[in-house]
């Protein structure tokens, strides 16, 4: 779930172990270790309760001399985050770190426990070094043992083992957990993300389901699920070197709502002309496939689902196709039925998340037309295994809460459903123009959102002492404001929720008072009206009302409502417009609650296990 981070090399380890892990921090984990065989032969095993800094520290003033070597960032799923729970878990010569789940732990547990291991943390994890311990007792080499214990597994895992007596070789396996071999000369290395290994080496072979890989210093073997040896392509990548630096900014999450107008620019590029989107920009065989599409289904989670759920109002009402937007946790165990000529569309910016990938594996088993994926990550599991993959482009996002992925999945999602509709000839050239014009807009409105910053740091301090929060918006609002409620939530802690706001009469209203301000989002549109109804029930009721809007909107501010006046920007784009105070609102509260903003607590950046 976390990070592990791997290395075989001729020189000292430890540094570019705890840097790789350094990298790796944004997702999210409790503790950190690592396990270094030293030119002795012995192990040195340092692990800690909490920060990365807290283990680079401590290795820093016992500095260990050696060439081979695991790390790991550890997100606790079965027992405490505590030190004798972080990874790398150790069973005589053997030292192992996972990510993931074994879900037959407990029997693997009691089967270990009879052959007379003993264990020493309440993990999951541990299971597999017994198993790899015991299996090495008969097999011929560390390869055999590990695949011998990966066929006992249940679950989901990227591991990495390492043997004390054959101190130039560790051995991987794949299956639910993501893992990259980073190439060097002369040297091996190996990680949950090539994120970690960027400042070693630019040369990767992405590891595939099921594959178990021996590395040394100068091989990398790879066998299949079936123990055929197989050979995975070698790409360079092009990931920014400097994704881990916050520049001028506070922190990443801060960084990336700024960055989004440059962000945007490159999600676009080469995708719209000046008044058309590119249908092939989309990839080979899109426009056949556009063609035959008559219903879409999207699978997501959290804010990738958010995005979704606004997409469906312009899939609909902008191509004239039906859309069904399903959290791919509860999609992966429905009895769904397949519509006919679906497109299936999984969002994620990770392209990991486990449930999403879990969805889009079992549709390909039931019949869409075919699957797309709209992601961020190039090289990442949704991209490789979908059929066509429409790449975000928002660049690395480290702030655990999403911003610019989310702007950017949903200028992508536009211009997918410009594309669909011109397609399916639902949109003619003039509305299709009228689209990319609001577009090539919309890195300047987003500017002009950002200019909001200093307004909203003042209004933030009306949440500092808040418990409760809700988020009202009608329409393709109504996702917007889902997503500045989870924002709220994720990184300053305060209960938030967001209602359709023609729902509050149904239950919600009861609420209301003094102390649970209501967020509105209420740019000019057909809805309006009806919104401002919605409103008046809560000023009615002694609500506290913070009402984003534009100057045609007509609000007036007055005793308990205040009105955040907005520039008028299209309709087209000003869902993604009003997600920037969103995002801006809740970065200031975080702030002035004195969060972990980028590591909100208990979340981690992507989520590989169930
Ligand atoms: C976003 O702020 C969240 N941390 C989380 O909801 C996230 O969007 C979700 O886990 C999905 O991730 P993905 O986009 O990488 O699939
Ligand atoms: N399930 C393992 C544990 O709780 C691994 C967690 C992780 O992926 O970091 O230790």
């Amino acid at each position: 779930m976390c990070g592990i981070v791997g290395a075989v090399a001729q020189r000292d380890v430890a540094e570019i172990l705890v840097e790789g892990l350094r990298r790796l921090e944004y997702r999210g984990y409790d503790s950190a270790g690592v396990a270094i065989l030293d030119t002795e032969c012995n192990l040195q095993r340092v692990r800690r309760l909490g920060k990365v800094k807290e283990l680079a520290d401590a290795v820093d003033s016992n500095p260990i001399i050696g060439g081979t070597g695991i790390a790991h960032t550890r997100w606790a799923t079965h027992g405490e985050p505590s030190e004798a729970n972080a990874h790398p878990h150790v069973s005589g010569d053997i030292s192992i770190v996972h990510n993931g789940i074994i879900e037959n732990h407990e029997v693997l547990r009691a089967v270990l426990q009879e052959r007379g291991y003993v264990f020493e943390s309440q993990t999951d994890t541990e299971v597999i070094a017994h198993l790899v311990e015991w299996e090495l007792r008969s097999a011929k080499s560390l390869l055999e043992a590990v695949q011998k214990t990966a066929a006992q597994l249940e679950g989901a895992y990227g591991t990495v083992a390492m043997d004390r007596r054959d101190p130039e070789r560790l051995v991987v396996a794949r299956s639910g957990s993501p893992l990259v071999i980073g190439l060097g000369i002369g040297e091996n290395f190996l990680a949950s993300d090539q994120l970690a290994l960027l400042n070693v080496t630019r040369r990767f072979m992405f590891l595939e389901e099921g594959d178990v890989a021996e590395i040394t210093r100068r091989d990398v073997n790879i066998f299949d699920v079936h123990g055929n040896a197989v050979e995975r392509e070698i790409t360079e990548s092009n990931a920014e070197h400097d994704a881990g630096d916050k520049g001028q900014y506070r922190h990443f999450m801060q960084k990336e709502i700024f960055e989004q107008p440059t962000a945007l620019i490159n999600t676009m590029e080469g995708r719209i002309s000046n008044d058309t989107v590119i249908v092939e920009s989309i990839g080979a065989g899109a426009a056949d496939i556009l063609r035959n599409v008559e219903h879409v289904q999207i699978v997501a989670c959290g804010t990738s689902y958010n995005a979704g759920m606004t997409a469906r109002y312009w899939f609909e009402a902008l191509a004239g196709v039906s859309c069904d937007v399903e959290i791919a946790s509860e999609f992966r165990y429905r009895k769904f039925v397949t519509r006919p000529n679906s497109l299936l569309i999984t969002l994620s910016q990770s392209g990991e998340t486990a449930d999403t990938l879990a969805a889009l594996r079992l549709a390909k088993e039931k019949g869409y037309m075919s699957a797309m994926t709209i992601c961020n990550v190039a090289g990442s599991s949704l991209v490789r295994e979908s059929d066509l993959a429409f790449m975000t482009r928002a660049g690395t996002e480290i702030g655990v809460a999403s911003t610019k992925a989310f702007t950017t999945q949903l200028a992508t999602l536009l211009m997918f459903v410009t594309a669909l509709g011109k397609q399916k000839g639902v949109i003619d050239p003039q509305k299709e123009k009228e689209i990319v014009t609001s577009l090539h807009q919309l890195p300047t409105q987003i500017e002009k959102a950002l200019a909001f910053d200093k307004p909203i740091e003042q209004l933030a301090e009306d949440f500092a002492d808040k418990h409760h929060a809700l988020f009202l918006g009608r329409g393709e609002f109504y996702p917007i404001a889902m997503e500045g409620s989870l924002k709220l939530k994720e990184i300053s802690y305060i209960h938030a929720e967001a209602y359709a706001a023609g729902e509050l009469k149904h239950g919600p209203l009861a609420l209301i008072d003094a102390d649970m301000p209501v967020i509105v989002v209420a740019p000019t549109n057909d809805l309006l009206e009806k919104l401002k109804s919605n409103i008046e029930e809560v000023r009615a009721r002694g609500g506290l009302l913070y009402v984003f809007a534009d100057s045609d909107a007509g609000f007036e501010e007055c005793e308990g409502m205040k009105i955040i006046t907005m520039p008028k920007v299209d309709e087209f784009i000003a869902p993604i417009f009003y997600t920037i105070p969103m995002q801006l609102l809740s970065y200031h509260v975080a702030l002035i609650k004195g969060t972990d903003v980028d590591q909100p607590r208990n979340l981690a950046k992507a989520v590989t296990v169930e």
